[in-house]
């Protein structure tokens, strides 16, 4: 799947944040945040530590988070196609990508309340995105001390669990589901420690009989858990900008976004039978990775496959039946 932000958000990425700074310092403040990210890795708080860092971020990740949301949520609407959101909740909104995404995907979106502890993260989507963000209310602070009295139609955890400490994972968990009314929608890096986060959630919710609209087909054990060479991600495609190629070098126009993600919903759902998890590959004879009731196994696709015609439109993270 290809997803690009719309133009009124590239024009914010690829010129207004030069106008305020030079490329250098923004080169610079992305190089200091991706090494503090590597050096500190899962359960810290990579901490934007001023507005020249929170732009670099935005440049740099903003394209591939905002895709990865989209992607979920043409997940959540193809199972749940009912599903009209009024308000969303956005936990560790960062710059607000995800309500965007919301806003973008669903037109129902007519508040959100995005719950933020990184100042200059959350100044740089006040000063530079609230015509997308639209009618928002930010909160500071971290999860961990966020209350709320209301229920959310739809809430979002977009690439913050693994910045918080895996044993505080159960009760944010619950937290998050009490708070939601809707539907709960949880992404990751897909990495193996992203997609960890991701299955320890997976098994929360089979312990407490909450429904998992996607991309799980059943609610057996993940035959990927335990595998060290394998694990459960997806992949999106977004084209890059100048300014992106500068800030995280090599000059493809596209790049491929990885992540792990889990879709949790009060409504009951039925799954598909497959869930495509890899890049099918062949022409005449396809081959195609798929998870399902049966386990993780590679379907040969030949021309008198029922599924042959179907296989060549088919794309990794798609759900289908047979
Ligand atoms: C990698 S950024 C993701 C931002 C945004 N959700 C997105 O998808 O683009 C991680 C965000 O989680 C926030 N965060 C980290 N620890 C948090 C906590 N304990 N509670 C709430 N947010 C937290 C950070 O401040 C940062 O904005």
């Amino acid at each position: 799947m290809n997803v690009e932000l719309p133009p009124t958000i590239r024009t914010v990425l690829e010129s207004q944040i030069l106008e305020k700074y030079p490329l250098s310092a923004l080169t610079q403040a992305a190089g200091e945040v991706s090494s503090r990210y590597r050096r500190e890795g899962q359960g810290h708080n990579f901490q934007i530590t001023s507005e020249v860092e929170a732009l670099s971020y935005l440049a740099a990740r903003m394209p591939a988070t905002f895709a990865a949301n989209t992607m979920v949520m043409s997940a959540i609407a193809k199972l749940y196609p009912a599903f009209a959101p009024t308000s969303v909740l956005d936990i560790g909104a960062g710059p607000g990508t995800s309500t965007i995404a919301a806003r973008q995907y669903f037109d129902s979106v007519e508040t959100a309340q995005l719950v933020e502890p990184n100042y200059h993260l959350k100044k740089a989507g006040v000063d530079y995105l609230s015509a997308p963000l639209g009618n928002v209310t930010w909160t500071a602070g971290k999860l961990e001390e966020f209350k709320t009295q209301n229920a959310h139609d739809l809430v979002i955890v977009s690439y913050v669990l693994n910045e918080i400490e895996p044993k505080k994972l159960g009760s944010l968990v619950e937290k998050l589901w009490a708070a939601c009314s809707g539907v709960l929608m949880i992404l990751e890096p897909g990495t193996p420690q992203g997609a960890g986060v991701i299955q320890a959630v997976r098994d929360l919710a089979i312990t407490q009989n909450i429904n998992i609209l996607a991309p799980c087909p059943h609610s057996g054990e993940c035959p990927l858990a335990g595998i060290e060479t394998r694990w459960c991600h997806f992949s999106v495609r977004t084209s890059r900008s100048k300014l992106h190629k500068v800030l995280k070098g090599g000059d493809a126009g596209f790049e491929d976004e990885k992540f792990s993600y889990i879709v949790l919903s009060r409504e009951a759902t039925t799954p598909q039978k497959y869930r495509i998890i890899g890049h099918p590959s062949g022409t005449k004879l396809r081959e195609v990775q798929v998870c399902s009731p049966n386990g993780a196994e590679t379907l040969q696709v030949s021309k008198s496959h029922p599924l042959h015609k179907l296989s060549k439109k088919l794309e990794w993270g798609d759900g289908f039946d047979l």
